[in-house]
């Protein structure tokens, strides 16, 4: 059966990102999804030095191992100053260092979610420039936002019906090719 390692590039935990990215895999079924919280695997601000002193970090090994062992991706990333935020840029440096590409030329959702109405999308938009460099086949991407006006944190869902088409069309993407 395949499996679908999913996580937000956010090292908050209150992350919006987190939750869109807990209420899209509730969405999926017949498909085994390993979630994660990138915080449980600190690394280091990447450096060439710490690298040749010390070697790769065992968190980033173990991150490698998720990532190889899973057939593709769920991945909601905050924007951070128009951009990719340190976390989640960090583990990519780090894993870009073991061989081969970062995201193995799997197939992944994209998203990006905001309490402004922005929706995170200038991320986003550099992202889904950088993913193919990166290793990853983005098949579906969808930025939402003023997140607190389409989701509702209690219940962990969402609010707004119109974004469930959204949603079934980008999933529909993945489960075609997962
Ligand atoms: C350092 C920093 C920079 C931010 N820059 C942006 C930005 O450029 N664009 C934007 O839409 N939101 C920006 N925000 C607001 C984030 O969208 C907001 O904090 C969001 O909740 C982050 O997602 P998360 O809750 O999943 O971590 C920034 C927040 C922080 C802490």
């Amino acid at each position: 059966m395949s499996k679908i390692l999913a996580f937000s590039g956010s090292s908050s935990s209150k992350s919006i990102n987190q939750q869109l990215v807990n209420a899209v895999v509730r969405r999926f079924s017949n498909i085994e999804v390993t979630v994660i919280d990138i915080r449980d695997f600190p690394l280091p601000v990447f450096s060439v030095d710490i690298e040749e002193a010390d070697g790769i970090p065992e968190n980033a090994e173990r991150l490698k191992k998720l990532f190889t062992d899973h057939d593709g991706f769920i991945i909601s990333s905050p924007e951070h100053n128009g951009s990719i935020p340190t976390i989640f840029k960090n583990l990519v440096d780090w894993l870009s260092r073991m061989g081969g590409k970062v995201f193995q030329d799997k197939p992944m959702l994209l998203m990006s979610a905001s309490p402004g109405q922005g929706g995170g999308k200038t991320n986003l938009d550099n992202l889904l420039k950088l993913m193919p460099w990166w290793g990853g086949e983005v098949v579906g991407s969808m930025s939402i936002g003023g997140f607190s006006e389409v989701f509702d944190s209690e219940s962990g869902d969402f609010t707004d019906t119109d974004l469930e088409d959204q949603l079934k069309k980008i999933i529909g993407s993945l489960n075609k090719v997962i």
